[in-house]
């Protein structure tokens, strides 16, 4: 009832980790991948390790969380070696990685195949990293360039994601389609602040952070409701989903898939059991059988 396919991959069901939330150590991917989703991100993976950013890194508002981790990760080639230990896991699981360049991306993309990864999500979108985030994922001839030249260099999927911060969505889609992507994934976490009441000051030590959680869902749903009209390639939403109705509201404005974030710390990873069936009782009640019955409804 719940199984989708995007480009070449088949998923039991829509749901699929977003990126960032458990990290990419193996002991997390495979708790994930055993608690119901039907794929699974690793975090964004770059060259070299990086520490990320100096604490305060998150903090937890009204209608969800802000972050500026700074894009910790131990660096392709160590990753290489912990995600050995995932190879047993028998969904799809997408690498994620971030670069200044094509050149970068490619480099990075040509090494999470050789890792036996399904696909790559292109993360053209973090908030709050200079000379990773919107700088480029802000300009659709280098989105387009990147996408191109990525998938110059790999066989599997590539999924660009993309923000919401941009001044127009569909033209940054047009040249993902355009640079021969399989698919899109929108958005990532939306730039923000919170001022400390008490210090009078900006409460993240990197200032700025991406807003995540159910506050950003009417942004997410308005994005991929542009985008599905406008694109012929599969648009993955992502952006405050905590329910099946969350999910549902997504596929109807066009989603193929969903990926869920934030509410891991509001449901635990059971959340991707718990979105399923409730999806599936929305179905019934609803009357569908499939994804498909009802995907993109809101469109027409
Ligand atoms: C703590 C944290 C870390 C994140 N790290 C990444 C990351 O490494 N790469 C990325 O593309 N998105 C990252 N994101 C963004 C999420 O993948 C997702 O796009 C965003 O949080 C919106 O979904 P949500 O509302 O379900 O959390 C991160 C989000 C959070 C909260």
């Amino acid at each position: 009832m719940l199984e989708v396919k995007i480009a070449n991959l088949k998923l039991k069901n829509p749901t699929i980790l977003a990126s960032g939330i458990m990290g990419e150590s193996s002991g997390s991917l495979i708790r994930v991948a055993k608690s119901g989703a039907g794929a699974l991100v690793t975090k964004s993976i770059g060259s070299d390790a990086r520490t990320g950013y100096p604490n305060p890194t998150v903090v937890e508002l009204e209608c969800g969380i802000l972050n500026s981790m700074g894009l910790p990760n131990p660096g392709i080639e160590e990753f290489g070696k912990e995600i050995e230990d995932i190879k047993g896991i028998d969904i799809p699981i997408i690498g994620s990685i971030f670069g200044r360049d094509k050149e970068e991306f490619s480099m990075l993309a040509k090494r999470m195949e050789e890792y036996g990864l399904d696909a790559i999500e292109l993360n053209l979108s973090c908030p709050h990293a200079k000379g990773y985030g919107l700088e480029i994922g802000g300009d659709p001839d280098l989105v387009k360039s990147i996408t191109r030249e990525v998938k110059r260099n790999v066989s599997i999927p590539v999924f660009p994601k993309i923000s919401a911060n941009v001044r127009d969505v569909v033209e940054i889609g047009k040249a993902v389609e355009e640079g021969g992507a399989d698919g899109i994934v929108a958005i990532n976490s939306v730039k923000a602040m919170k001022i400390d009441l008490s210090t009078k000051k900006p409460i993240l030590h990197n200032k700025f952070g991406g807003y995540s959680g159910r506050g950003i869902k009417p942004i997410g749903v308005r994005c991929v409701y542009e985008l599905a009209s406008e694109l012929s390639i599969p648009v993955i939403g992502v952006g405050g989903i905590e329910t099946g109705k969350d999910a549902a509201e997504y596929i109807l404005a066009g989603a193929t898939a969903v990926e869920i974030g934030s509410a891991i710390f509001y449901r635990d990873v059971d959340v991707f059991r718990k979105v399923c069936q409730e999806l599936e009782e929305w179905m019934k009640d609803n009357g569908y059988e499939s994804i498909e019955d009802f995907r993109g409804l809101a469109l027409r």
